[in-house]
């Protein structure tokens, strides 16, 4: 029997033992039965945690966008894959049949191929939320480049960094994009990225907003003209199965980004598992997913999973504030959706808005509300469960990250009883384990601890592109055998697990990932900054906020200190992106530090979450005076 649909929950339970008792089994039954091959597999899995090395279905051949494109023709040729919900509610929204995206992403890979692209290659996606930037995923896989997409909210050097990283020789971009009243110059931004990437040879350019831009003679092209001129039809590239799929930067504790490899098979059957079993999705559902292309949550659950299962998977290019604060309940009234993906931080911005914005809509078309990429708070939950889902559709809380490239922890709608703030059980084939500060595994329930999880699932990634050593430092060797997520969890009596947040450096601010080091590099850059550190603090809509404390050099002393927070901030914006604006800048004389000279940030996040009661041990610093000043003088 298929165990692809999961329906009840002793189903759960007994599909859950099945694979986690012989995970080898239990994964070829499903990638046999529910994916296409151009060659079987040799080998189901051969892993080692220490090294670290992860192979799913070795010896297999296949292209993903067979899978995605090809094999629904004959059946779902006419049915809709992509709709396309634009920025401005006035402009029609666009429905591409599985057809027409399959001929969309042929030209696109016959344009790369045109322009020297091959397997193996990389290529740089600095797109909007509109249709090219799906195609443009899949015209790569097509032709076995390795896309690696960059958030179009990143700046030029944020994006400069990233392309100089993984090599890439080619980007496609367009001339601008729009976000609620505002466009925004994305050609611009890539011209100033490129004076630092001298291996990129051209730039192909989709045409969005008709602002006039700068095109470069020789590097920068118009896409259109060239799709209209391709071939419609491209003949698929053979991959293997462990062949990367795609580059993903996600942040790190500390240093640059790292670059996240996922490979060809193993993403496509646990993405697409994932996809059909945490959305409940059924023929002829629209599903909407609100996040961003530019990350994972976009890469498996709108453009992948959703595709993979011959689905109907809305892009929606704008933002849930514009033209008013019911836009979503607009889009979802409008399009029927029937399974809701989003962020707690989108909720929690659109419960302090008037009810009316939801009330006016008819939202009868949902079966399953989704959340994802941040704890979600108890209040949020309800208002998300009362206002939007009526009490009627189950809320998903999905646990998982860029590094795992699917769902990990999360309730099967109707099947999993959820509880709030609770992402609940391990998904299929995922054996979580909570680890103490000594490296134990801590059994039993009500415990917390550190999360790991013990045995691999086909989708987790790799390696980090250039930099195995990091991986495995990062991931592999804070506790033997298991991977370390950084995140913190505990289990309830029952067994759920709910996640507490980070406990690295990495602070999530509205459901983005940031690490301090980049911007607090990039505050150092200040001329009249000698040293800085960020932490997070508590806020009600985005989650986390940021909260600086920076030393000054003597020349910043006599400057007024408003307009040194607007420049620190513009430098912020420029380096990374205004995502990472900091919301409070504390000017300080000192920063209290270990005797090894490491910045003690435990004490700093106390402070910036004004509490102060108990600071711990503070035995080991170097300079406690330091700290009764900045608690003097905390915002
Ligand atoms: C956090 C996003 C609590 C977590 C898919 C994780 C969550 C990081 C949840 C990964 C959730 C994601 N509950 N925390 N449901 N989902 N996180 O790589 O800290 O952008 O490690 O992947 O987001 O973020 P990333």
């Amino acid at each position: 029997m298929s165990n692809y649909h999961i329906k009840h929950l002793e189903e759960y339970y007994q599909v859950y033992r099945k694979s986690v008792r012989n995970p080898e089994a239990f994964w070829e039954e499903i990638a046999e039965e529910h994916f296409v091959w151009r060659k079987r597999w040799d080998n189901v899995l051969s892993w080692d945690f220490k090294k670290p090395e992860i192979k799913w279905f070795e010896g297999a051949k296949l292209n993903i966008t067979e899978n995605c494109l090809d094999r629904h023709l004959p059946t779902r040729g006419d049915k809709t894959a992509i709709i396309f919900e634009p920025n401005d509610p006035k402009e029609e929204a666009l429905h591409i049949t599985y057809r027409e995206l399959h001929e969309r992403v042929c030209r696109m890979a016959n344009v790369l191929l045109g322009h020297g692209v091959k397997k193996g290659d990389r290529v740089c996606i600095y797109l909007p939320m509109i249709p090219e930037l799906s195609v443009a995923l899949l015209a790569c896989a097509r032709i076995g480049a390795i896309h690696s997409v960059v958030f179009a909210g990143f700046s030029s050097h944020a994006l400069a960094t990233r392309i100089n990283d993984s090599d890439c020789k080619i980007v496609i971009t367009s001339d601008g994009s729009f976000r609620g009243s505002k466009s925004i110059d994305l050609k611009g931004i890539v011209d100033k990225a490129l004076e630092g990437c001298p291996g990129v040879a051209n730039v192909l350019v989709a045409k969005r907003t008709n602002a006039k831009i700068d095109m470069l003679k020789g590097r920068d092209k118009w896409l259109q003209p060239l799709l209209d001129e391709a071939y419609a039809d491209c003949v698929a590239e053979i991959m293997d199965a462990e062949d990367p799929l795609f580059i993903l930067y996600t942040s790190g504790s500390t240093g640059t980004p790292k670059g996240m490899v996922h490979t060809t098979a193993g993403y496509m059957v646990y993405s697409a598992y994932t996809f059909k079993n945490v959305f409940q999705y059924t023929e002829n559902d629209v599903y909407w997913c609100t996040a961003d292309i530019g990350w994972i949550t976009g890469h498996s659950y709108i453009v992948y999973g959703p595709l993979a299962n011959g689905a109907t998977t809305l892009m929606f290019e704008g933002v849930p504030s514009y033209p008013d604060y019911g836009r979503f309940w607009d889009v979802v009234e409008k399009h029927k959706v029937n399974q809701f993906y989003t962020a707690p931080t989108a909720i929690r911005a659109l419960a302090k808005e008037n009810l009316d914005y939801v009330e006016k809509h008819d939202l009868s078309s949902l079966k399953v509300l989704g959340s994802v990429g941040e704890p979600i708070n108890e209040e949020a939950w309800h208002w998300y469960n009362n206002n939007v889902g009526k009490k009627n559709s189950p809320i998903v809380d999905t646990w998982w990250q860029t590094e795992t490239g699917g769902i990990m922890i999360t309730p099967i709608p109707y099947v999993t009883p959820t509880t709030p703030t609770y992402a609940t059980l391990p998904f299929i084939g995922i054996q979580p384990a909570l680890m103490d500060e000594n490296g134990q595994e801590i059994k039993g329930n009500q415990v917390d601890g550190r999360l790991c999880i013990k045995f691999p699932w086909p989708s987790i990634s790799r390696t980090i592109w250039g930099n195995h050593d990091r991986y495995r430092d990062t991931y592999f060797s804070a506790y033997e055998n298991m991977y370390f997520t950084g995140d913190g969890a505990l289990r309830d009596a029952v067994g759920y697990y709910r996640i507490t947040g980070r406990v690295d450096d990495v602070i999530i601010v509205s459901g983005h990932n940031l690490g301090t080091a980049p911007i607090e590099d990039s505050i150092n850059e200040h001329p009249a900054v000698a040293e800085s550190a960020i932490v997070g603090f508590p806020h009600d809509v985005k989650g986390n906020a940021l909260y600086g404390y920076v030393i000054l050099k003597e020349t910043g002393e006599s400057r007024d200190r408003e307009n040194l927070r607007k420049e620190i901030n513009q430098q912020i914006t420029e380096h990374v992106g205004p995502i990472a604006k900091l919301d409070k800048i504390q000017f300080v004389s000192g920063l209290p530090k270990t005797r090894s000279g490491k910045i003690m940030r435990r004490i700093l996040r106390k402070i910036a979450s004004n509490d102060t009661s108990n600071l711990g041990d503070t035995s080991t610093l170097l300079n406690p005076e330091v700290v009764q000043e900045i608690m003097d003088n905390a915002l």
